[in-house]
């Protein structure tokens, strides 16, 4: 019996996860996989009345639990940072969840605004390091106000964090067992410190434990031009926090948008969370109209994460099944031809075949 905690969060969250719990429903109980959920009032509104945006109590409570499945964090009436700082990246980095795993996958029947690219083409993992870089937090304000304001933002770069992100994207590479290639993408030529680290540990841990593993390397620049015009050439990439944060938006644009790309913040030996990229998307909350299936796509993460792989595959079946049925008009919010719940409802359907 697994335990899940819930968190559906601002904007459009609760109303995804909703659907990605009806798909999960759906899918376990042909598999018999058993679990019980427990909701967690946490996001914009919470803050908004108690000025906390996670109190110690509740982040204890959640290191309870075999996984999180969270729907968006982000409320327009909330300054920005406090939340995803606050919320998001407290989790992530309190949980140890150093892996931000987001694969970007076309799926036959979505669209996709490369020209002659296609669900061959487009079909591979970032491994993003989800507990360092820009997003330590480290660095401040000096003479605030004045002319002489100065301010850092510290670039946080430990051996042991690359490293294990790289020892993660090689195994996820190797169980893979594509193209047996993994892409080290940094900025070797301009952060000669930190990426300085990464290159070395990348093809030290290569060459000793992962010879079977094609190694390459682009500058995130090129890694941009790459995803557009040759995008077939990538198998797994393993990058740092901020240059994963920005290629993945590019790879959820090219998989089809916001409504169909999941992530994975992942601790491999902790407590997993895992959500839809798109965030809150506050224009469109309460108004069934937003795509689920980035969340339905998390929540099939989720299952695979723990294990459980049939019914990971039955949700991921049941995802390719609505995509390919014609039904659905279009993935963005509110042009799906379809509302929110209809389109949970037609896959958690697919998914309890
Ligand atoms: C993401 C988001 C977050 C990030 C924000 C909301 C803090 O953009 O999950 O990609 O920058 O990691
Ligand atoms: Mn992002």
């Amino acid at each position: 019996m697994y335990r899940i905690a819930v968190i559906g969060g601002d904007g459009i969250g609760p109303e995804v996860v909703r659907e990605g719990l009806k798909v999960l429903e759906a899918a376990s109980s042909k598999t018999g996989v058993k679990y019980e959920l427990e909701q967690f009032d946490l996001g914009g509104e919470r803050y908004l009345r108690t000025n906390e945006p996670l109190p110690d109590s509740v982040l204890e409570e959640l290191r309870g639990f075999d996984a999180i499945y969270l729907g968006a964090v982000g409320h327009p009436e909330v300054a920005p940072g406090i939340l995803e700082k606050g919320l998001l990246l407290r989790l992530r980095f309190e949980l140890d969840q150093y892996i931000n795993l987001r694969p970007v996958k076309l799926y036959p029947g979505v669209e996709t605004p490369l020209k002659d690219k296609g669900p061959d083409e487009i079909d591979f993992v970032v491994v993003r390091e989800n507990t360092e870089g820009l997003y330590s937090g480290m660095g401040g304000i000096q003479y605030k106000g004045t002319p002489h304001e100065v301010s850092t933002q510290i670039h946080m770069t430990t051996r042991f964090g690359a490293e294990r992100a790289i020892r993660y994207a090689f195994e996820a590479c190797r169980k893979r067992n594509r193209a047996k290639k993994l892409t080290l993408c940094g900025k070797t030529n301009v952060l000669t410190f930190v990426h300085d680290t990464w290159f070395r540990a990348f093809h030290e841990v290569g060459a000793v434990d992962f010879p079977d593993i094609e190694r390459d390397y682009a500058h995130v620049d090129a890694t941009t031009m790459w995803m557009v015009k040759n995008p077939e050439w990538f198998d797994v990439i393993v990058t740092e926090n901020m240059f994963g944060d920005i290629i993945t938006d590019l790879g959820a644009m090219i998989q089809g948008g916001l409504g169909v790309a999941a992530g994975g913040n992942i601790n491999p030996e902790g407590v997993s969370m895992f959500e839809p990229i798109g965030g809150s998307a506050p224009k469109y909350t309460g108004m069934n109209v937003a795509c689920p299936i980035a969340a339905i796509a998390a929540g099939q993460m989720l299952m695979e994460t723990l294990g459980e792989d049939a019914t990971a595959q039955r949700i991921e079946r049941a995802i390719e099944r609505a995509l390919v049925s014609g039904k659905i008009k279009s993935l963005a919010a509110g042009r799906m031809g379809m509302s929110t719940s209809e389109v949970g409802d037609l896959i958690a359907a697919y998914a309890g075949e």
